[in-house]
């Protein structure tokens, strides 16, 4: 009961900071955009109240990195829609078809379509990994999951594909000059018919960052953060390029065209900017952070393209949706969070002229309505108790079993 007491009062502060963000508009700033739910942490709220989260901010689209059934089930009915991932070491297991069917009927199709899974991420930065041979178990694994999906009429509803490393790119620069790197060459011809054949998009996990942190000094802080700048025109093409995200994607999209696949789609299936880093990560900061997505936020709204191919919106997903405690390596991966577990804002990400009256309205709308904290309350519990029913189930079914066997 404490606990539960203490989760109320959790849910309520992050409840009161989010009506008062959206009472300032922030609602309008992040419609359509995509998240990415990370979970490698030990303080992360449980899946029901992340979707409260993610309803209250309009975000519409979330992936994870595993088939969690707790996550799966939670986001039954939402309406939110939800990539998940296969494991790097499930790759050679559903290179097998019949495998595949059966990871499909097991881990996708159960939940469909109440959840709306709309992807299924193959692997993660397979390409550039260090295991060579997952590489060889990638196009295989992806075509005999499809066809799983055909077999059991889903693949109208769900596409599958792969996040890829920018590292994938020998040259990036300028985006009419992309190429793939050779090491790659004779994989990539399968796995971008594999796309063009199923309609799938090429997708990309991309961050200027990186850019910025290996070459502070040569690379302009407002062109990776799309300040205003004088940006880069692209001699062979003429395009002109105010930002280096916009740039990276068109230079997926050159690469792809030398290989002879033209109408691939991209996808950034990332991209972000970490709130705080190690002393020599430079430029991780929170106002960095705040300016970067603030700014990718506002070009979501807008619906744009990239300078190569203006009139397709650029679906974007945001890394990352919590800042992740049990990430490994440099301060700045536990730290891409737009939100702290607790659910209070990291950083102000699109508020900072109107930040002054934040915190009034927040006690507002925290104290002057009673009928709103209870049915908060309800909500909560609700969610608790939703959190119990899986283990009822299991309990229940051990209960028949348990009758079978008499
Ligand atoms: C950056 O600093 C951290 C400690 O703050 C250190 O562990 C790491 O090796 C450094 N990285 C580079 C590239 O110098």
């Amino acid at each position: 009961m404490e606990k539960l007491k203490r989760k109320i009062a959790i849910s309520n502060i992050l409840l009161g900071f989010l009506i008062s963000l959206s009472g300032l508009g922030f609602l309008e700033v992040v419609e359509s955009l995509g998240i990415n739910y990370g979970q490698v942490g030990n303080n992360l709220p449980p899946p029901c109240e992340v979707i409260n989260l993610l309803k209250l901010f309009k975000i519409t689209k979330a992936r994870i990195y595993d088939t969690n059934p707790q996550v799966l089930t939670a986001f039954a009915k939402s309406n939110i829609e939800l990539i998940v991932t296969v494991d790097n070491q499930l790759l050679s297991t559903l290179m097998d078809p019949q495998q595949a069917l059966q990871w499909v009927g097991t881990h996708i199709r159960p939940y469909f379509p109440a959840t709306r899974i709309t992807g299924i991420a193959v692997g993660n930065e397979i390409f550039t990994g260090d295991d060579t041979t997952l590489m060889t178990y990638l196009v295989p694994a992806m075509v005999s999951i499809h066809a799983a999906l055909v077999k059991l009429g889903l693949d109208q509803f769900i596409q599958v594909s792969t996040p890829n490393s920018l590292a994938v790119l020998e040259e990036s620069y300028p985006p009419s000059a992309g190429s793939f790197r050779s090491e790659i060459n004779e994989i990539m011809p399968q796995f971008l018919q594999f796309l063009a054949t199923t309609k799938a998009p090429f997708w990309i996990n991309a961050y200027p960052y990186f850019a910025y942190k290996d070459d502070p000094t040569r690379v302009s802080l407002d062109y990776v953060l799309f300040n205003p700048n004088s940006g880069m025109t692209d001699r062979n093409t003429n395009l002109h390029y105010d930002n280096m995200l916009y740039a990276q994607v068109d230079a997926v999209i050159f690469s792809m065209a030398k290989m002879g696949y033209d109408g691939i789609e991209v996808m950034v299936s990332e991209t972000g900017w970490p709130s705080k880093g190690d002393p020599n990560e430079t430029g991780a900061t929170a106002e960095n952070a705040a300016i970067y997505n603030r700014n990718l936020l506002r070009r979501q709204m807008k619906d744009e393209g990239t300078p190569l191919r203006p009139n397709k919106r650029l679906e974007i997903y945001v890394f990352a949706l919590f800042n992740e405690d049990m990430k490994p390596g440099p301060t700045s991966e536990r730290n891409y969070g737009l939100l702290q577990p607790d659910g209070t804002m990291a950083y102000n990400v699109g508020l900072s002229p109107l930040s002054s009256s934040s915190s009034s309205s927040a006690s507002i709308s925290l104290t002057s309505d009673a009928t709103q904290v209870k049915q908060r309350e309800y909500k909560t519990l609700l969610c608790s108790i939703f959190l119990f029913l899986p283990f009822f189930q299991v309990f229940m079914s051990r209960q028949r079993l348990g009758i079978f066997w008499q």
